[in-house]
């Protein structure tokens, strides 16, 4: 089969990899990719949603995998534009991909059918956003639309409110948009991913995501440094009420609501005193989640994803490994805040018995790998247990070096 992967980063490399193991022979593209990818999928020649589609009509390829979540929204959408051109595509339409672009829709949908989650107001300026806080420290805001990660900010006092309105409604620095004021939640988080076709789906092995930049959770917020994965990181009963009160209610408000959904929808969970509650609905894996996942998937998952993306689940398709995954990632110096290209990776060759996605590397002219963005690389290996895991991991990590490399020791050790 013909596949192309749409995306470029660490997610995308996992995602291929895992089609790449799928059995048959296929052959991978992906767009618009890294050189990493391109040596195990060949390039797209397009430069843009509509010179890809068209590409993909040229070329006759069977379907195509929606990696990261950009193309899903943007123009007519990428699963619109192939459905108009009758490519299968495994990611959602522009419509149903709302509920990831724009904060204040997925409020709307999780009230409208009842599911788990804090409470919200969403505010157009920034004299109603000060006053829909009131005195209320800790608050959450959050930038009703896409903002590479930065559109939310949990505030613990009023300055760091005041600053982060400033730089949405006076430096309008993710354009204009609204803001909503959220509760603010306590509790372990967890993120749970699940096939969704139509009205059936199947739900992965549940992840954490290490979001902070230091161990112990210290530090700022970045795109994830790390994740552990495994049907035991939470209990059957947990899992049991996180599928009623969370995944069930959401798939049949897609129906209801009557927004087509063919691809990985990504419940971002908070564990609360009062159970769990929805902080964030994403419309594609999880970046690094994925990479932890992917290696736990047995069986053939590209004919999985070709049968969801033509309308029909079929979860015999896959099995999952009942062991333990752990991915950490490496950084580049100055990430989250900026990163720093050029840093020549020294100790790829030796990593042995684990996997190496790329996300932010490049080859230089000498043909060595170098960074090439804040997020560079995720080990990933596993173990039937946790410190098996663990261990596996973090030893294949000590390979590998980087000047400027920042890295968490405690990855897949600390629980939540
Ligand atoms: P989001 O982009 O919505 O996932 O938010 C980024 C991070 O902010 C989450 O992973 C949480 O750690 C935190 N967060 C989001 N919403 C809340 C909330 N209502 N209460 C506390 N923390 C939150
Ligand atoms: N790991 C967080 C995300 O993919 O958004």
């Amino acid at each position: 089969m013909k596949i192309v992967v749409v995306g470029k980063g660490g997610r995308e490399h996992a995602l291929l990899r895992a089609l790449a193991e799928s059995p048959g022979s296929h052959e991978l593209f992906c767009f618009p990719g890294s050189d990493a990818i391109f040596e195990g999928a060949k390039p797209v020649a397009a430069d843009g949603l509509e010179s890809l589609v068209a590409w993909m009509i040229v070329n006759a390829v069977d379907f195509c995998v929606a990696g990261e979540e950009s193309y899903l929204v943007k123009g007519e959408g990428l699963a619109n534009l192939c459905e108009k051109a009758g490519i299968p595509c495994w990611g959602p339409h522009l419509q149903s991909a709302q509920l990831e672009a724009s904060k204040e829709f997925a409020k709307k949908f999780l009230e409208r059918h009842g599911i788990p989650t804090a409470r919200a107001t969403a505010c157009a300026t920034l004299e109603e956003t000060v006053a829909a806080i009131g005195r209320k420290f800790p608050t959450v805001l959050k930038f009703d639309g896409l903002a590479a990660g930065k559109g939310v900010a949990v505030c613990l006092v009023e300055q760091e409110a005041t600053d982060f309105l400033d730089e949405v409604f006076v430096k309008q620095r993710f354009g204009p948009g609204r803001v909503l004021v959220e509760d603010f939640l306590t509790g372990p988080e967890v993120s749970i991913f699940a096939a969704i076709v139509d009205d059936c789906y199947l739900i992965f092995t549940p992840a954490r995501d290490y979001k902070r930049l230091g161990e112990g959770d210290a530090g700022l917020n970045t795109g994830g440094m790390g994740a552990v994965a495994s049907r035991q990181l939470i209990s059957a009963e947990l899992l049991a009420e996180i599928e009623k009160n969370i995944v069930v209610p959401t798939v049949e408000g897609l129906r209801e609501d009557g927004l087509p959904y063919r691809g990985f929808l990504y419940f971002g969970l908070m564990l609360t005193p009062d159970g769990p509650k929805i902080i964030e609905y994403n419309c594609r894996f999880g970046d690094p989640e994925c990479q932890a996942v992917m290696p736990l998937v047995k069986g053939d998952l590209a004919a999985f994803c070709l049968a969801g993306a033509k309308g029909e689940l079929k979860p015999e398709l896959i099995s999952f490994d009942e062991g333990w995954s752990v991915c950490v990632v490496l950084a580049s110096a100055g990430y989250p805040e900026s990163s720093r290209s050029g840093d020549v990776i020294r100790g790829l060759d030796e990593v042995g018995n684990a996997r190496v996605y790329h996300a932010g590397t490049r080859r230089n002219a000498a043909g060595e790998w170098e960074t090439n963005g804040g997020r560079v690389l995720a080990v990933v290996a596993g173990g039937s247990t946790r410190q098996d895991a663990v261990a596996a991991a973090h030893a294949a990590t000590d390979k590998v070096s980087f000047d400027g490399m920042q890295r968490r020791r405690d990855i897949g050790i600390c629980n939540f």
